[in-house]
């Protein structure tokens, strides 16, 4: 059943509960894989009231935010306008981040999000929705080739001292 999800883009004074929200879903999904220490430098560098309220603010992005009842369980960020170099030639839209919280994995939420976004960013005049993906994230590398994403090529992510692997995939809209 697909739970009755609402979005709506973040304001000022989400900040502080979409900082909350992204660095615990942050953690649920890459601390088993990583030093504590890597995930202290990643966290304390991406995650706090301050730096979600300049992400908020900055008018290249788009944070949307997913609520049941009037609480917040899911986030999504969309780069308006960046082409992916892997698709040349084509208005693109990146989706940085896309986290639904643990509580609500299974339930439909994370499509409801993704379709929620692919409308959003084909407002935007995008052609071609795009992003990176750990290629050790099995769960999530399956839910985006579900929403229809290819593998389109790779690219590294540093997260603290160690250097990842990420899969650039791409869908059209
Ligand atoms: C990735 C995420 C958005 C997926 O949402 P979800 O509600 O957990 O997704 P579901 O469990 O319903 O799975 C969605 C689909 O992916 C498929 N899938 C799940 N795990 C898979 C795997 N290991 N291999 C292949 N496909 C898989 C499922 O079969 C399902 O397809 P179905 O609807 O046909 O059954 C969510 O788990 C999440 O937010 N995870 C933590 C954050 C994260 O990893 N974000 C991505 C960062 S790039």
């Amino acid at each position: 059943m697909t739970t009755a999800i609402v979005f709506r883009r973040a304001t000022d004074r989400d900040a502080s509960s979409l900082a909350t929200l992204a660095e615990k879903t942050f953690r649920d999904t890459y601390a088993q894989f990583n030093t504590p220490e890597n995930m202290e430098h990643h966290c304390s560098k991406s995650f706090g009231e301050h730096i979600q309220l300049a992400e908020i603010r900055d008018a290249g992005r788009e944070s949307w935010l997913g609520e049941i009842d009037g609480q917040l369980v899911a986030f999504a960020q969309l780069i308006v306008d960046k082409p992916c170099s892997a698709v040349p030639g084509k208005r693109g839209s990146e989706v940085l981040r896309f986290y639904v919280d643990a509580s609500q994995h299974g339930k439909g939420v994370a499509y409801r999000m993704m379709d929620h976004l692919a409308g959003r960013a084909t407002e935007l005049g995008a052609a071609v929705m795009w992003l990176c993906v750990w290629d050790q994230n099995a769960h999530a590398v399956g839910f985006y080739e579900r929403c229809r994403f290819e593998k389109v090529g790779t690219t590294t992510f540093q997260l603290g001292t160690e250097t990842q692997h990420d899969f650039v995939m791409s869908r059209a809209l």
